[in-house]
């Protein structure tokens, strides 16, 4: 995954979902190649082969288990989700949290599958515990402000750089932002304090014109 990045978490928003999460996607895709911006589509597991099929941008998952082929109903299986075409997947997110040890042990069989791990936290001291579980990217992201459209880089800018600053005690691993994120100052403010992108999903998947809310993102990249 390129940075700067825009990762689209489409979640299980109706305009994200089916045949929707297709529509969005060929959206996310065109901004991409129109500004050269890294966008990437976070879809839901059933979404992810159709969506994969239908663009060239990275496909992520939303979350996979901590399982490995055999008796297990019902579980998202990472070889499963990289067979569908993802590259990559969100975990941890405050919407799916994981206990400490199974995050660990997950971040390790996405490596060895090569599936790029983005693992979410919410504060600095939950950033510093999964940094030392090195993931491939850590996405700062406090619960409350998530779907508000009030974007952490500009109300929570020290949960930001402080989580940033226990990451570096421990690893160089890139660091995004989420939640409320709304538009291109958003984002530029975001990347201001040093990360490398944001985790996005209301004010795009609820948005009248998607490719509109797209372009207003990408805007100061
Ligand atoms: O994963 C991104 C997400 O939690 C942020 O959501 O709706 O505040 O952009 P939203």
């Amino acid at each position: 995954m390129r940075t700067p990045v825009i990762i689209v978490n489409f979640k299980t928003y109706q305009q994200a979902t089916g045949k929707n999460a297709v529509k969005l996607a060929k959206a996310c895709e065109k901004v991409a190649k129109e500004s050269k911006v890294e966008i990437v589509a976070a879809v839901q597991t059933a979404d992810i082969s159709k969506v994969a099929n239908a663009v060239k941008i990275p496909v992520f998952a939303q979350h996979v288990d901590k399982i490995s082929y055999g008796k297990n109903t019902g579980f998202i299986l990472p070889e499963s989700v990289k067979k569908s075409g993802a590259s990559g997947t969100l975990l941890n997110h405050a919407e799916h949290k994981l206990d400490y040890k199974i995050l660990k042990d997950t971040i390790n069989s996405c490596k060895k599958l090569k599936l790029t791990t983005v693992v979410c936290a919410a504060n600095k001291k939950e950033a510093a515990v999964v940094a030392k579980f090195k993931p491939n990217f850590i996405a700062v992201e406090p619960p409350e402000l998530i779907g508000k459209l009030v974007s952490v880089s500009k109300v929570e800018p020290d949960v930001v750089i402080s989580s940033i600053a226990a990451i570096r005690k421990v690893s160089s691993t890139p660091v995004l932002c989420g939640a409320g994120v709304a538009n291109g100052e958003d984002v530029k403010k975001a990347i201001e304090l040093g990360t490398k992108g944001v985790l996005i999903a209301t004010a795009v998947t609820k948005a009248k014109n998607h490719e509109a809310a797209l372009k207003g993102l990408v805007k100061y990249i």
